[in-house]
Parts: C-alpha cells; structure tokens; sequence
C-alpha cells in the first residue's frame, strides 16, 4: 500500500515537475523562442553556444543554437551537423520540434546514453526558425497562408544560386544570404530542412537540366545511395512516414522521394547545400496539415523523436580526416574525390585541411590531388560509423609537401557561386556538369501546382 502510493506520488510529482519546468505544446512567437533559446543558453552554458546568423528582411534575428561538448568552435574531427526549420513561415511543425529537441538534448545531457554520446560527437546547429516574418505573418490554416512566404514575398527556397540553372548577379534575400554566409562559416557535413504539407522525406537534386543527372524522371545525385540511406533512415525511424500518405492518389514507397521526380524546383536549399557547400541535405516533410492544431502537436512530437535522433547519427557514416604536408601542415583545397562519384563540385579540403565523406559502408577509391603533384590513391575498407559514433579516420599524408604548384586561393574553399575555378587542377577531369544549356525544369515547374 505504501509502496503504491509512493509510487502514485512520484507520478504526479514527475508530471508536475515536467509540464512546470518543461517546454509546453503550443506555438511560440519569435519574442518567445528568443526568450526560450536564452534561457536555454543559460541554464546550460557549457553545452550551448547561442548566435545570431543574420537577420530577417522585419530586423527580427535568426537565432542558430549550437550544442555540443565544445559548442564555441570546430574540433579537427568533430563533424558539424545542422537542423533548419520554418523556411515557409506558415510550415511550422519543424520549428516546434526542434524547439523540443533542444529540450531532450540539454536535459538528455549526462542521462540518456544516446543524447550523450550524440554530444560528445558532433557539434549540432539548431535554426528553428529561419522565416520568422513569415511566421508571424503566418495565420492557423492547413494549406494557404501568405506566411509561406517571406517579408517581400519571396520562396526562400527558391531563393539559392541553382547548380542546373544559375545566372550571375540574381538577387538574394537576406534570409538567404545569412545561410549561405553561416554554410561559409562552418564545415557542415550533414542537415535536413524541416517542412510541412506531406509526410515524405525528399532528397535531392530538386533540379536537373536533363543532363546525365536525369534518369527516368529522376535526378539522381552521385551520392543517391547516400541520400536514399538518410532519407529512410528518417522514414523508418518515424512512426508513420513510411506508411503515411496525406493524399491518397500520391503514394511514397517508403516513405521517401528523390525531389525532381516528385516535383522540379529551382532556387533550392538541398541543392545548394549538397552541390556548393558540401553538405549533404535532404527535405522533411513532417504533417499533412501546414499548422496544425496544438492539441496534435505531442503526437507529432513523439513520432519524430527517434528519427531526429537517428539521423543525426548519420553524421558519422563514411570516412573523415586531414591532408597533411611532410611537416603536418594541413592542406587546404586538396581535391577528395571517391572513384565513381563524379560531384558537380568535386570535395575540398577546408581551413584545416579536412575532408568529410558520407558513404555506405564498403570499398572504396580515394583519390587526393593538390596542384603540381602526382595524385594520391587509396584503397579504403568503410565500416558503419554511425553505431560507433566515428566516421572512419583516414588522413592523407603528401610525400612532397604541398608542393611547387600554385597556392590554393584562401578563399576557394568558402562556398561559392561557381567552383568551375577549381577544374583546372582536378584529377580526373569529373566535373564539367555545369556549364550545360537549362532545358526541363522551368516548364515542369509551371505545370506543377504543388507548393510544399
Ligand atoms: C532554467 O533554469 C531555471 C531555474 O532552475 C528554470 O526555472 C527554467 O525552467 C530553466 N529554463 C530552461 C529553458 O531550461
Ligand atoms: C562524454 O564526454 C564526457 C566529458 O568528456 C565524458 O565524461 C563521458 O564519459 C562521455 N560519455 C560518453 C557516453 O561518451
Ligand atoms: C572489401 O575489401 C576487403 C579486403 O580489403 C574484402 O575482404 C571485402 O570482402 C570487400 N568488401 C566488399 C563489400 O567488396
Ligand atoms: C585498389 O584496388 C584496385 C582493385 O582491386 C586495384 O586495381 C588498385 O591497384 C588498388 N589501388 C591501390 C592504390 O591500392
Ligand atoms: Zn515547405
């Protein structure tokens, strides 16, 4: 008897302490996630590391928590993973689950293993928001609202420099520019961009110019095999998204798309991240209805907890190290290339003469070019790294330094509008992609009335 009651008292004590200390289900305003995300920033400020990347067209500021045994800064090794949420003001599931998700991972801390062995590995960016105008905006209907869109009107998300249809001096919104300055910033390795009106996770390219990309209606990056892994990763560590069909004429097999096959777009974020940024992004599509009511909002919740969990681990797949000179100086813009992945913009080491390579475990061909020297090839044998928590190390020492070829331009490895500057030294001639006439994607995009 005593022993039930104390147990009861314990219950009621647990709910009591978690609804009074706990983050509630409800939509937040900006005013108030700023508020929370400070408090956060508080309470745990040896876990977190919280910034402003920019601010929005209104002035409002887009906040980016990062968490993290070392939050303030990169360590060699340590991949940078990101989440972004609220890119169409009006899709506003993604931002509350990431609001929760900072929940789990500062409480989580020290107490749950995976949380903590998450933290210990990777340095993770939250931006929960990065449309807030468009949220305020933003009123409480499933499928049209003004708030899509940002202050003047613009899709960010079609917003970006497109690999397959890019023209020089198009105009970008600020919230466009304050992520691709913070993808300059950092050397991300692996996000996802948080969505509304399916349940599917999209992978790209989003674009194609009918090149040797499209495939039977598809537009398959090199990286498919990669991307299909993620995206089901997602899909079968969610409740339902790999059952879930909010329309029932469009039916995803397992839950995920390639994103041109599903619908073109151009102007994407998961193209630009993967193509110029080197950061492999997928699409979450997280409910049928845009905004939906609070009540929904635990459901949704508990239903992609694993799966944001589980594809962060990803970040740790493949292989990741340095190249290094005959001193063991690090050598920035070495050429990364795996046999059999022809990247419009081939890999690069960054600032620290460090390459990520997300791959499925197996046998690979590396090979690392630096000007002026004979490229190096490696035969390498990739294990799982996510149940490890450690992509395969690999570093890449040079016989002969650096070399008497010609200096690596010091901005070089920042993303950039075009990366045609760096064929000249590529090994085996991959690449030319680019520079191909635009044919497909502009009509296809006006015959196609979807908006997600
Ligand atoms: C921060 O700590 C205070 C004091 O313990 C607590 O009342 C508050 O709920 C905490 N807030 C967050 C967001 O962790
Ligand atoms: C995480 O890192 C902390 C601090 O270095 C260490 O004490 C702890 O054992 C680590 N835990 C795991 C699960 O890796
Ligand atoms: C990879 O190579 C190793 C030998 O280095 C071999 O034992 C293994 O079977 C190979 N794996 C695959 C998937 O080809
Ligand atoms: C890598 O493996 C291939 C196929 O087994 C072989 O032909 C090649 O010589 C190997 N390359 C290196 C650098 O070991
Ligand atoms: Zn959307």
């Amino acid at each position: 008897m005593m022993v039930l009651f104390t147990s009861c008292l314990c219950l009621w004590l647990g709910a009591w302490v978690s609804t009074a200390s706990g983050l509630d289900f409800r939509y937040h305003n900006s005013v108030e996630v700023e508020q929370y995300l400070k408090a956060v920033n508080r309470n745990y400020s040896s876990l977190t590391y919280l910034h402003s990347i920019g601010k929005s067209v209104e002035g409002r500021d887009l906040w980016v928590l990062v968490l993290g045994k070392h939050p303030t800064e990169h360590k060699i090794g340590i991949p940078e993973f990101k989440y972004v949420g609220n890119m169409h003001g009006n899709e506003v599931v993604g931002r509350v689950m990431l609001l929760h998700l900072i929940e789990l991972l500062t409480q989580g801390y020290g107490a749950d293993p995976l949380v903590t062995h998450i933290l210990n590995s990777t340095r993770v960016h939250i931006l929960p928001s990065m449309n807030p105008d468009g949220f305020e905006a933003s009123t409480r209907d499933c499928m049209f609202s003004e708030g899509r869109f940002n202050k003047h009107g613009v899709d960010l998300n079609r917003n970006f420099p497109d690999a397959f249809d890019w023209e020089e001096g198009e105009a970008r919104e600020a919230e466009v520019r304050a992520v691709m300055d913070w993808l300059s910033s950092e050397p991300f390795v692996l996000s996802a961009n948080l969505h509304g009106g399916a349940v599917v996770a999209s992978y790209p390219y989003d674009n194609s110019n009918g090149g040797e990309e499209f495939k039977k209606g598809s537009s398959v990056a090199p990286d498919d095999d990669v991307f299909v892994h993620l995206a089901k990763t997602y899909s079968f560590s969610h409740a339902q998204m790999r059952k879930d069909n909010c329309d029932e004429a469009r039916n995803f097999k397992d839950g995920i798309t390639n994103g041109f096959y599903w619908y073109p777009l151009a102007g994407g974020m998961q193209d630009y991240n993967y193509v110029w940024a080197q950061c492999l992004e997928i699409t979450l599509e997280l409910s049928c209805c845009k905004y939906p009511p609070e009540s929904d909002l635990p459901g949704l919740w508990e239903a992609n907890k694993p799966a944001l969990l589980a594809y962060m681990q990803q970040v740790h797949l493949g292989v990741k190290g340095q190249v290094l000179d005959s001193t063991g100086a690090p050598v920035q813009n070495a050429l990364v290339e795996v046999k059999g992945r022809r990247n419009i913009c081939p890999f690069r080491t960054d600032r620290n003469g460090e390459y990520y390579r997300l791959l499925l475990p197996g046998n690979y061909t590396f090979t690392v070019t630096v000007p002026g020297q004979e490229p190096e090839r490696r035969n390498l044998s990739v294990p799982y790294g996510p149940e490890r928590f450690s992509a395969l190390t690999q570093n890449f020492v040079l016989e002969r330094g650096s070399g008497g070829g010609a200096v690596p331009d010091p901005d070089a490895a920042e993303p950039t509008e075009s990366c045609t500057a760096l064929l000249q030294y590529q090994a085996d001639g991959h690449a030319a992609a680019l520079l191909r006439p635009r044919l497909l994607p502009l009509l296809a995009l006006a015959l196609c009335g979807l908006l997600l």
